[in-house]
Parts: C-alpha cells; structure tokens; sequence
C-alpha cells in the first residue's frame, strides 16, 4: 500500500471509525480485515484464549471466499489449539513473543513447535509466510492472538512479511487487545450486577436466573428461526439475551428490604413499589453504550407486561416512573401483544415458568402437570400464544436446563 504519511493517515482514520461500531465481533472482523489489507494478505483470524485453549473466533481467507457464490461465507468448524509451545499459536499465547514465519512448510526442524496442516489439508488453503502476534493486555496477560497469512503480490506470489509489516500488524492487535479487554470488563461488570441482585432479593438465586437465561435463549432461537432471523443474528443475540435475562429483576436493588424480604402478602402499597423494580432495573441501563443495554433494558421494563394488556409497568417515562398515558383509573395504559418488546414477552414467560415450577418461602414447587395447565391457561392472557407453543415444543430441552441447575439446598 501506497507511502507512509498516506498509511499513517489512514490509520487514523480508521481508529476514529472503530471507536462508532460498538459490537465487538463486527469490531474484531473489521480490524483482523484492515490489519490483513495494509499488509497486502490473504488470510488471517484472531484466536482467542479460552481457559488453557485459544478458539479460532474470526477466520478470513480471500482466495477461498472468491471460489464461493457471492454472499455465501465460509464456514468452519470452530477450531481450538492448546495453549503450549508446540504449535505456533500456541507458542506466541504461551511466550508472548512475535513469530514471523518465512514458509510454514520449512520451519527450523529445532524449533520447539510445528505447523499444523490439519487445516490446509480440509480446505486446500497452502499456508506459506505467516505472522503471528500476541494480544496482550496492560499487565502482560494474553488475551489471544492475531494471525496474519500470505503476503500477495498482485500477481498472486506469496513473500514473506517484513519489520513493516510486523509494525503495522502489531498496531491492529494492539486496537484488537483494548477492544477485547473492554469487553471483558464489561463481561465481569454485569456478573457482579448479578451476585449484587441475589444479596438483595433471596427468591433471585443463581440457580434461578441461570435457568431463566438458558430458558429464554432456547425460546428465541425458536422464535427467531420462525421468524426467519439471520443465523449470525441469532447467534449475537443469543449471547446477548442470556446476559439481559439474567438481569431482569436488577431493578430490585432499588427496592426496600422491608418490602423484599417480606414473607407475606404484599398490600397494595407495597405491591405498587414492588412494581417500581421494572422501570428502576431499566435506568441501570440507560447510557446506550451497545446492544445488550438496549435488550437489558427491555428484559428489565417488559418482563412483567402480559399479552393482553394487563400487565405493568405500561406507558411511562422510565427516568421518574411517571405515566405518559393514563387509563380512566389513573394507572398508566399497559403495553399489549406485539407492543412487547419480544425479549420482554420471552423473559416473562421463561420467569413464570420457573417461579411456579420452584420451591419459595411462601409456596411449594407445583407438580409439572399443573405448570404446564397454568402455561395452557395464559396463552393469549399473560403469554404471547405463538410463545407457548414454542414453548411446548422445546419442553424436553427445558426440562434438560432444569435438571442442569438445580436449586442448591
Ligand atoms: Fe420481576
Ligand atoms: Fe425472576
């Protein structure tokens, strides 16, 4: 690519364009793009570390994407390499140094580790030059790795990369490893929002959020293949569902112990602050930074909504809880069917289910039998009715969560 200054302008150029895009898989995808563009290659991925393990999350590969219709992508099985001195990937996770490898096929037979073909050999794909650059985190740990393949000419011949080249590359994982970080800070944020939660209000234990999060991201795959969501979607919101439905009853933190902890009967009064726990759980969430605030704040405002228009919190203005419509009772007008924000009408059913299906202070587990009546009963009352099909369909898996997370006593 071009001189210099005209490289270093765009860098920065395109640092300002990643700080707009917030999702951090378009983000990697962008930057493992731009890092493989400056350097003239033909292939990449970011390998990410996982326990003692890095997985392939991003893999793209030019001249394999040409020989596919347009629009078709390529799919891999997802790849995991051991984190030792063996492979390459391995080695850079394990030492944190840089590798720039001149042919994958004449590595220095003393070197501690070798070149997997495993891979070349599934998608006749030839690895020659490659580059392989640790992402690291301010205090030295290793987050994955980034690697660059094949540098081209325009001709299509492959040469080794350069210091240049490794400069250039070194500044995309660099971006990469902020950006990875950030994420999992937001990651361990929202698990501390959730043992916070717990402390406060004894019925939301780990165990039952757990399996209303499971239980809602089984329903919406569901949904969302009905409704012909993208596979790529449905796989970001997945994640992203799991997390806001653990979250929905956060708002309780704003609410009294008097009032949580109370083993009987509410009086209309305190049901009236119980309630506030919605829209107080959807003010946590209210400096849209990403997608997932958007959905918590959903799951947390919606997840007591019914589909016929009998639920709450309805129409208000989520800063003060005041109501923006009112019905002839003064009570604000609730939010009926579709209105639900989908996440919402999911949470609300997943929550039900696993409310009358345990043991609390005030009441034993129901018998299954009556659950799945009680279900029956509120399709088209409390629960959107295509939602209590999915949900029949899927019982055996949901069963299956159940027996995954039982309540620890
Ligand atoms: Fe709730
Ligand atoms: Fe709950």
């Amino acid at each position: 690519m071009r001189d210099n200054t005209k490289k270093m302008n765009e860098i920065l150029r395109l640092s300002s364009e990643l700080n707009t895009i917030q999702d951090l898989d378009i983000l990697l995808e962008k930057i493992l793009l731009q890092a493989r563009t400056f350097v003239s290659a033909d292939a990449g991925s970011i390998q990410i570390t996982e326990g003692n393990q890095l997985t392939f999350s991003h893999v793209q590969t030019d001249s394999l994407q040409r020989q596919l219709p347009p629009g078709q992508k390529l799919i891999y099985t997802t790849m995991k390499t051991d984190i030792n001195r063996s492979s390459i990937s391995g080695y850079v996770a394990s030492t944190g140094e840089i590798l720039n490898i001149r042919d994958a096929y004449s590595i220095d037979p003393d070197a501690p580790y070798k070149f997997n073909s495993s891979y070349d050999i599934k998608s006749g794909f030839k690895t020659l030059s490659m580059l392989t650059i640790p992402l690291k985190t301010v205090n030295g740990g290793i987050l994955g790795v980034m690697q660059i393949i094949n540098k081209m000419d325009e001709k299509g011949k492959i040469h080794p990369f350069n210091a240049e080249d490794e400069l250039y590359v070194l500044h995309f994982a660099n971006t990469a490893s902020i950006i990875l970080q950030r994420a999992q800070m937001t990651r361990a944020l929202i698990l501390r929002m959730i043992s916070m939660a717990e402390l406060r209000d004894p019925k939301e234990t780990g165990a039952h959020v757990n399996r209303v999060a499971s239980y809602s991201v089984e329903v919406y795959e569901h949904w969302a293949r009905n409704h012909g969501v993208a596979r790529e979607d449905i796989e970001k919101n997945r994640d992203i569902l799991r997390m806001a439905a653990m979250l929905h009853d956060v708002g309780k933190v704003a609410v009294s112990d008097l009032i949580l902890k109370k083993p009987s009967k509410f009086t209309e009064e305190e049901f009236e602050i119980m309630k506030s726990h919605t829209w107080q759980g959807a003010t946590l969430f209210k400096f849209r930074q990403s997608e997932f605030d958007e959905v918590a704040a959903q799951v947390a405002l919606r997840h007591h909504e019914n589909w016929d228009g009998t639920g709450y919190p309805g129409r208000i203005d989520v800063e003060t809880g005041d109501p923006v419509e009112k019905d002839q009772s003064g009570r604000p007008v609730a939010l009926r069917g579709e209105e639900i924000p989908i996440m919402g009408r999911i949470v609300a059913l997943t929550d039900v289910y696993d409310a009358l299906s345990s043991r609390r202070v005030y009441k034993a587990a129901w018998r299954e039998s009556d659950v799945l009546n009680e279900i029956k009963y509120q399709s088209g009352k409390k629960f959107d009715p295509e939602l209590v099909d999915i949900f029949f369909d899927t019982l055996p898996i949901l069963r299956s969560i159940t027996s995954r997370y039982p309540d620890s006593e």
